[in-house]
């Protein structure tokens, strides 16, 4: 069957691109072929692009078992491994998905917003008046350090220590579009040794990895698994034959988590920061909500705040940090909005293109916090964490955490942008980043009377 029009160029030059400006190339395609369109990048099967809601809501309502989407996200198995469930389908994928969601869903997710104010804080709490910081690589601090307390419980000690600066060194290592082109030519994926940027992103891998062996190792000679922590669970689970996890697939599906759950959070919190001091009426609006809660707000009516939620929803709509959800490789023939699709057709919904639709979002280049405010979107309109059996498993938890740190922050320290240049999106690996990661500064504290102490108020930093 003929797949949908799209750009005539050779295929390096569509991947070339893909790589250096992703959101550009597709803006232009969507404009030139509308709705539904094919990308021939090298190296890759044919890819179908669908941005129209009604696409994605028959590819999202679809009987999961009709797609694979592990299969066709290889590209990332150098980063989380050929366990991890990015890379999984059908009931693999179900079983580990089980396993996987609880801890970042309700109570177990609620007990965690405390120790995220918290980080929030001790990290802020370095910040000096006057001195530029790049709040990107500040928020990665946060996310990082909440990430590997859900998923491992640990908080202090020499593992944790050497953990946290072995993962952001190997995600910076792709922060910019000419650096991200590792992921993609696979050519340049040979190890000629620590001189070398793959040689160094596997060297950097190989220490991660024995870290994680080491804490699998000492969590079960101590044998009494016990604790909320993701680890334990994995740990403890058995299969349907009564089998363990493999310490591989531990490993693989601890890398997913601790990449797939921090690097999204931080790049959203700095584009967050940058829109909110953007525009002083969305600053002040913000924080006289915040401060109407009072002192020491429980974390739960943070989260229910409006405009605080409807400033993240529109966060993510403008610029979705993952601009595309997995690919869905049809397993059979099927239609989708009519037209016919072959068995192993890759369709991937475009949540950037949705969401910069004009006849859903009026001016979509404008950052509106009040559209969420006016109405409510279906999950087939706005759909930043993706949707189906491969929706988000962070779902909950990035939205949590996005909230309380932004009030942890904004109550306690007035902070202005360090450059009036406008600021614009940049791949960074897989994802859409502000480029130069948004400078700011502290210009001052607030004060007692003015600030609302988030979570409690013992942690004050000031
Ligand atoms: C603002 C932050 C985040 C954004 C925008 C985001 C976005 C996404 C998107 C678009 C997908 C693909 C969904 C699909 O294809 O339908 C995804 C999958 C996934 N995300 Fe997130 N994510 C974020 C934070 C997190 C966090 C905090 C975690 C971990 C706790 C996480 C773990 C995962 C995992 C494991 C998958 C794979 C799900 C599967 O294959 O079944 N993400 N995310």
């Amino acid at each position: 069957m003929k797949l949908p029009d799209g750009p005539k160029s050779s295929p390096t030059m569509q991947l070339i691109r893909w790589i250096a400006d992703p959101l550009a190339f597709l803006d232009s395609c969507a404009e030139r072929y509308g709705d539904t369109f094919t990308l021939n990048l090298r190296n890759f099967e044919p890819l179908v692009f669908l941005s129209h809601p009604q696409a994605i809501q028959e590819i999202f309502t679809a009987d999961p078992k009709l797609f694979d989407s592990g299969r066709g996200n290889k590209i990332v198995k150098p980063l989380v491994g050929e366990n991890s469930l990015l890379l999984l389908d059908g009931a693999r994928h179900a079983a580990q998905r089980r396993l996987m969601m609880p801890p970042f869903h309700g109570e177990r997710m609620h007990s965690y917003s405390q120790l995220m104010c918290e980080i929030a804080e001790q990290v802020a709490s370095q910040w000096n008046v006057g001195k530029p910081i790049c709040i990107r690589a500040q928020m990665q601090e946060i996310t990082l350090q909440v990430i590997v307390q859900t998923v491992f419980g640990l908080r202090e000690g020499v593992r944790y220590q050497q953990l946290i600066p072995l993962l952001s060194a190997m995600l910076n290592m792709t922060d910019s579009p000419l650096s991200s082109s590792l992921l993609f030519f696979r050519f340049l994926q040979k190890d000629l040794g620590a001189w070398s940027p793959w040689g160094r992103f596997v060297g950097r891998r190989q220490q991660i990895y024995e870290l994680l062996q080491a804490e699998i190792d000492e969590r079960r000679e101590r044998s009494q698994l016990q604790g909320n922590d993701v680890l334990t669970l994995m740990m403890s689970a058995r299969d349907e034959l009564g089998q363990p996890m493999t310490d591989a697939e531990l490993k693989d599906e601890l890398m997913t988590l601790l990449f797939a759950g921090h690097e999204t959070t931080a790049t959203a919190l700095a584009w967050a920061f940058y829109w909110i001091h953007q525009r002083p009426s969305i600053y002040q609006k913000l924080v006289q909500e915040l401060d109407s809660l009072g002192e020491n707000p429980e974390p739960i009516a943070i989260a229910k705040l409006p405009y605080l939620t409807a400033v993240c929803q529109e966060t993510l709509r403008i610029y979705p940090v993952i601009f595309f959800a997995f690919p869905r490789v049809t397993k059979a023939p099927m239609q989708v909005m009519g037209r016919q699709y072959d068995t192993n057709t890759t369709l991937f919904p475009c949540i950037y293109l949705t969401h910069h639709r004009e006849d859903i979002y009026p001016e979509p280049n404008q950052f509106k916090p009040e559209r969420f405010l006016d109405r409510q979107f279906s999950p087939y309109e706005y759909l930043p964490f993706g949707g189906s059996n491969r929706r988000c498993v962070g779902f909950a938890l990035a939205q949590m955490e996005m909230k309380l740190v932004l009030a942890s922050i904004l109550s306690r320290y007035q902070l202005t942008l360090a450059d009036t240049k406008p600021v614009k999106p940049q791949r960074r690996g897989f994802t859409v980043s502000p480029e130069g990661g948004v400078r700011m500064m502290v210009i001052g504290q607030r004060s007692p009377s003015e600030r609302v102490s988030v979570g409690t108020a013992s942690t004050s930093t000031q």
